[in-house]
């Protein structure tokens, strides 16, 4: 099945190892062919548009999706680490919306694609932490020119639709600082469900308490659902995985926790594409509940913009240089998608209210 490559296959190969925004493949990249410094917004809006983001009103990546809501309760240990009111509240409330990394708004569920998470919390007194994260262990881009270069390379073919699965490897191999986060991401196990997935921040993240103490971070948000492998999960229905969340939902809260990992010294912060040591300490600063699920044309999550620079006081963003650049684009996405007219969702009202999966294939 086109959409189902076999574990080892090339095309599951490089679905997997193109964290975040898995586009399936990449084209061989032109090097030297442009200047980081004359790359703006508009034109990572013309690469994802090549990549099959056919506009519509959806997001020129992570397409297709999903809403959930809930709430965030945080612990003593996230209040020592920021003074942000996000870690002195209770029962905060959370939006969510699950998503797979594609630009591709009617993608078929699969176990080859990376997914995501987004998440907003809020405090009664106005903080608002964004949140957009991949359930890829490592960034496999490390500035504007790598992101320009992956993005561009994602073009599809127009006889196969389909990116060239044989591009990423002179992408790779072009980059010799991105050997680690292409062999993390090769031997990234996924999960069986979007309820058992564990999110990365990738990007880091700088905490000050309430004494002017500053930490560097990376955001890992954890499901306490036990891990399972997809392989063998044996679904057939294009939204096996959005449906088996709400039918999970349907039953009782989902949960997970929000881990910071605590840089040390040696650990570069500026770096995504970079791992940092094992041992580096890890603490969780709370947990989310999801209790409900829905589609993304009758929440509002359908339209916010996750932009994981919008952060409240008590947390900065780091010198990564990722992490300007996804402002700007988010937020060009963001303007670009609410002028357009939105085609209806893959996940429906309907899959929500009876997630119903089908045998045969084909999905609803
Ligand atoms: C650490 C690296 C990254 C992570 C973890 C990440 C994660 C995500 C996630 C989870 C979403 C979905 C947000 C939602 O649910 O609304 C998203 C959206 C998006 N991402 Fe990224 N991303 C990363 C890097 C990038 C880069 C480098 C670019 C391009 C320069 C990019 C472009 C986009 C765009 C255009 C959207 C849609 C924004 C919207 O219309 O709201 N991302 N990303």
């Amino acid at each position: 099945m086109a959409h189902s490559p076999r574990k080892g296959s090339p095309a599951r190969w490089a679905a997997v190892i193109l964290p975040p925004l898995c586009l399936g493949g990449l084209l061989a990249w032109t090097a030297g062919a442009f200047s980081p410094s004359a790359i703006s917004p508009a034109h990572f809006m013309q690469r994802f548009h090549n990549a099959g983001a056919p506009g519509d009103g959806f997001r020129r990546a992570h397409a297709k999706g999903m809403c959930a809501t809930g709430w965030f309760d945080p612990s003593p240990e996230g209040q020592a680490l920021s003074r942000s009111g996000i870690f002195k509240g209770k029962h905060l409330p959370v939006m969510g919306r699950f998503s797979l990394a594609p630009p591709l708004p009617y993608l078929p569920d699969n176990p080859a694609v990376a997914r995501s998470l987004s998440l907003q919390i809020r405090s009664s007194t106005g903080d608002d932490w964004r949140l957009a994260l991949v359930d890829v262990p490592l960034q496999s881009m490390r500035d504007v020119a790598d992101a320009y270069a992956f993005f561009g390379a994602a073009k599809l073919n127009p006889t196969t639709q389909k990116p060239d699965p044989a591009a990423v490897q002179a992408y790779a191999a072009q980059r010799p600082w991105l050997k680690t986060a292409f062999e993390q991401a090769k031997a990234h196990q996924q999960t069986s469900d979007l309820t058992n997935d564990t999110y990365n921040s990738l990007d880091s993240f700088i905490l000050t308490d309430s004494t002017g103490k500053k930490t560097a971070v990376r955001w890992a948000v954890v499901a306490q659902e036990p891990f399972s492998p997809a392989e063998g999960s044996g679904a057939n229905d294009k939204n096996y995985l959005f449906k088996r969340l709400v039918q999970t939902l349907n039953q009782r809260p989902l949960r997970w926790d929000i881990v910071a990992t605590i840089a040390r010294e040696e650990d570069p912060v500026n770096d995504p594409s970079q791992p940092w040591d094992e041992a580096d300490q890890k603490v969780t600063v709370g947990t989310v509940t999801f209790t409900k699920a829905s589609s993304e044309d009758e929440s509002p999550c359908g339209s916010m913009v996750f932009d994981p620079t919008i952060l409240p006081d008590g947390i900065g963003v780091s010198g990564d240089p990722l992490l300007a650049l996804r402002s700007t684009v988010y937020m060009r996405s963001y303007a670009t998608r609410s002028a357009e007219h939105k085609a209806p969702s893959m996940v429906t009202p309907g899959d929500v209210t009876n997630p119903t999966l089908t045998t045969d294939g084909k999905g609803q």
